[in-house]
């Protein structure tokens, strides 16, 4: 079979320290060349086209769709950069990658959601907690008990180093640019959500880091498709006190509390799988899940389809505008079909000059 032409718009930190690297065995072993590299920034287009080795660079898509003869194309940028790259993929019958959050406009997802669907393309979005053992010893630990609870904790702390994983408006605050793997995961384990309510602690204006205007805490109540309950806490408080953060994702069933790390999994405090840590496998393992689905032109291969992972975007976006009516509960049906929309620009009072 000839290699896989593979794409690249975006080449930030989640393309060179993840998915490049995860990509590098299949290009060494031939079922993969990366074929073009497209970013706005000339240097890290020469950077990591050097590092990498692409055969054509480009710093516009629409060129790039144009004169590079690609299969399949990996879309990795930040949530609002988003405008017609997964409309042309999908138009050219590219298959296509798409980093997580797919995009902060619940109707914008859906739209490419139904382009996606109907050009008949692969499209994976970058839920890679999914492809962790761990994760898949938690489904086989699953398959004859009856979860009824579930609670995900992060505390993450240090100071932000980023502008636009800082800013509500622009990355939709924490609970959506981070927690949205776990919110993934659980759903994994647990099917899909229906309904959200949520309670965040609002940061004031001059509280905290000078860039961040993103709440302090993110407290959100779940109740998924099954019947079972969940809670996700998010804490973003932690900004002066670099390394104390932690996290914690537990599911409980009637004989067994779970607890699932990426490396580590106990039940009811004795461990049940164990791995060493290795960097980057996951991303390596949904690399190769991809390849392999867009060669055998079959989405089943993949753990995480564009589709599907919707209601994945639609509990974090429906927990904003929940937090934003004051933990009104909301069904994530109607979040889906953007009858109910979260507004960036809640924390407009808290400082926020991209948008004034
Ligand atoms: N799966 C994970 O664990 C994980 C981790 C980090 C980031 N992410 C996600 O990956 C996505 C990208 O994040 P990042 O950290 O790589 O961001 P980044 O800011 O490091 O990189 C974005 C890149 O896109 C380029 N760019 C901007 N506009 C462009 C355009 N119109 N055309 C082409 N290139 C353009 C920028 O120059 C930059 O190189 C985000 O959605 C983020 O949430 C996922």
């Amino acid at each position: 079979m000839p290699p896989t032409r593979v794409g690249f718009i975006g080449l930030g930190h989640i393309s060179i320290h993840a998915h490049l690297p995860g990509l590098q065995p299949l290009v060494e072993s031939g079922q993969v060349e990366l074929s073009a590299f497209c970013d706005v920034s000339e240097e890290a287009l020469a950077e990591q086209s050097a590092a990498f080795g692409a055969k054509a660079t480009f710093t516009d898509h629409v060129q790039m769709f144009e004169q590079a003869d690609l299969d399949a194309v990996y879309i990795n940028l930040p949530p609002t950069l988003h405008t017609d790259q997964v409309s042309i993929a999908a138009q050219r019958g590219i298959h296509t990658f798409v980093e997580k959050p797919v995009s902060l406009d619940m109707a914008q997802a859906t739209g490419f959601a139904r382009q996606i669907e109907e050009a008949g393309i692969v499209a994976q979005v970058g839920f890679m907690s999914r492809y962790y053992s761990s994760a898949e010893h938690v489904v086989e630990l699953l398959r004859d008990r009856t979860p009824r609870h579930v609670q995900v904790s992060l505390f993450y702390s240090g100071k932000p180093v980023r502008w636009w994983t800082s800013r509500y408006e622009e990355c939709g605050g924490s609970f959506v640019e981070n927690t949205i793997h776990m919110i993934d995961l659980i759903r994994y384990f647990l099917g899909d959500i229906d309904d959200v309510s949520a309670f965040y602690l609002w940061r004031e204006p001059g509280e905290g880091p000078e860039m961040m205007n993103m709440p302090h805490v993110y407290d959100v109540n779940y109740r998924f498709a099954s019947g079972v309950v969940g809670n996700a806490t998010t804490s973003r408080v932690l900004t002066d006190a670099n390394g104390a953060g932690r996290g914690e994702v537990l599911i409980i069933c009637d004989d067994a509390l779970i607890e699932w790390s990426t490396t580590k999994v106990t039940v009811n405090g004795e461990t049940t799988f164990e791995a060493e840590p290795k960097g980057r496998e996951a991303f390596a393992l949904q690399a190769a899940a991809f390849i392999e689905a867009v060669q055998a032109k079959d989405p089943s291969r993949m753990r995480s389809p564009y589709g599907p992972s919707l209601n994945s975007l639609a509990a974090v976006l429906g927990a904003n505008a929940s937090a934003e009516r004051d933990g009104q509960r909301l069904a994530l049906a109607d979040v889906e079909a953007s009858e109910v929309t979260w507004n960036p620009r809640h924390c407009a009072g808290h400082g926020t000059p991209t948008l004034d």
